[in-house]
């Protein structure tokens, strides 16, 4: 690993106004105005709007960013092939069954190149960038660092989960390492370039609606789930390089690549409210039941993309962390249920708990809109007789869903065997037996 991004600093805070600038040219922000005739060190001026000029206050988001060369120094856009990355619903039938995936194959360093951005692969999806509404799940499998080369989402964030593999994130505002079991988001707009140290994998959410939030936490009170302070944004970092350069554009659904001659990372101050942020999932507070009952998952959402609906969101990140089960005459796993949310889950490491077997990590499963699922067989035996005494739950375990109020569809890739695709997946269920006693 390489030892200057293990000692990288971050600042912290979920949606603070931050300044930062390159040790390397202190001062280097313009003082008390934002667009001076001339900046300090010559640099240009360009402002990054993650929000509407009119948002209200409490959710605009902006960032002022002082650069070597402007964005807009670049070749026309030209479009490229978008490989099994896709934001098009109606290339494949509707298809409601329990699915699950075994681990997605990750390329050895013998295969083919293959960089983050070639490497993304679409699950599934809902909803429209053009009209600022839906969301995204893909995967990505790379064996090769991206080189000269960053990636843009014009469309909306992106929430990154790695599952196998440290990733290296220089974003235009600094940079970010994530590991497993720690995540990050990439706003719109935001360019970046992805490192690798060895064949990595990992999840993707993309959201066209809005940014991320912390959930509200009504009367838990003002601390606990994911803690804003644990929040690590990066601090600014250029390089004034020339080379043959290449931003690959995502805008409508569709890659664009346009050229330029000097790395797009190269701000060398920046200040505001827009910018990536990583999370480290081992940080986050559980809260649940400690008298009877299982609780809603909701209890665990790390973060919320909300629709306009109250309550309701486009996507929840939601996990599920090693902690204590204490529940007194309760039916402990996760309960059967039916759901009108769409459940996209992924399980960074170890065994998820209501799936002792099949879930594999790397791997996945999908419970869409209404479709029936719980504990399988032998999970809810076990439950239906387990001494009932406070036990650790998930121990070295990692599962995540990301959870939605779309109907998602399949894409073609998705439902075909080089997915990995699991057809015996309804057989966990199919030795459920009957308990009832009859009337008395
Ligand atoms: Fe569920």
């Amino acid at each position: 690993m390489h030892a200057d991004w293990e000692d990288l600093k971050y600042l912290n805070g979920f949606g603070n106004h931050f300044e930062s600038e390159d040790p390397r040219c202190p001062n280097a922000l313009p003082k008390n105005q934002n667009t001076p005739q001339n900046c300090p060190y010559d640099l240009y001026a360009e402002q990054l709007s993650g929000t509407a000029f009119t948002a209200p206050r409490e959710t605009n988001q902006r960032t002022w960013i002082y650069r070597i060369l402007p964005a807009v120094l670049h070749e026309p856009f030209s479009p490229i092939k978008s490989g099994l990355l896709t934001n098009r619903w109606d290339l494949s039938e509707p298809n409601p069954n329990q699915m699950r995936w075994k681990p997605f194959s990750i390329p050895s360093t013998k295969d083919e190149k293959k960089d983050f951005l070639d490497g993304l692969a679409t699950v599934c999806g809902a909803g429209d960038p053009c009209s600022r509404h839906g969301a995204s799940i893909s995967i990505y499998g790379c064996n090769s660092s991206m080189d000269n080369r960053a990636f843009c989402n014009a469309d909306g964030d992106l929430l990154i989960v790695p599952q196998h593999g440290s990733l290296r994130i220089t974003t235009e505002l600094g940079r970010m390492l994530v590991k497993p079991q720690e995540i990050c988001v990439i706003q719109q707009g935001i360019r970046f370039s992805v490192a690798i140290d060895e064949p990595s994998r990992g999840y993707v959410l993309e959201v066209f609606d809005d940014h991320f939030h912390l959930p509200n936490l009504g009367p838990i009170g003002a601390n606990g789930l994911a803690n804003p302070r644990d929040f690590e944004i990066p601090t600014a970092w250029y390089e004034d390089r020339d080379c043959d350069f290449t931003v690959v554009h995502k805008y409508q659904g569709s890659l664009f690549e346009s050229k330029r001659k000097h790395s797009c990372f190269d701000v060398v101050a920046w200040h505001g409210n827009y910018a990536p942020y990583k999370y480290d999932l081992r940080k986050f507070v559980v809260v649940n039941s400690v008298s009877i009952d299982h609780l809603d998952p909701s209890i665990f959402t790390v973060l919320t993309c909300p629709s306009l609906k109250p309550g309701t969101a486009v996507a929840d990140f939601v996990i599920f962390p090693p902690r204590w089960s204490v529940q007194e005459h309760t039916f402990r796993p996760p309960y059967y249920h039916r759901n009108c949310m769409s459940e996209f889950m992924g399980l960074i490491t170890g065994k998820y708990e209501a799936k002792a077997e099949g879930f594999q990590a790397g791997g996945a499963t999908l419970h869409s809109c209404m479709t029936p699922h719980g504990p399988d067989a032998d999970c809810c035996e076990k439950a239906m007789t387990d001494e009932l005494k406070p036990m650790r739950i998930a121990e070295n375990s990692l599962a995540f869903m990301f959870e939605s109020s779309l109907s998602f569809a399949l894409t073609k890739w998705s439902m075909t065997t080089s997915a990995g695709i699991d057809h015996d997946y309804f057989k966990c269920w199919s030795s459920l037996k009957k308990h009832f006693t009859g009337p008395k």
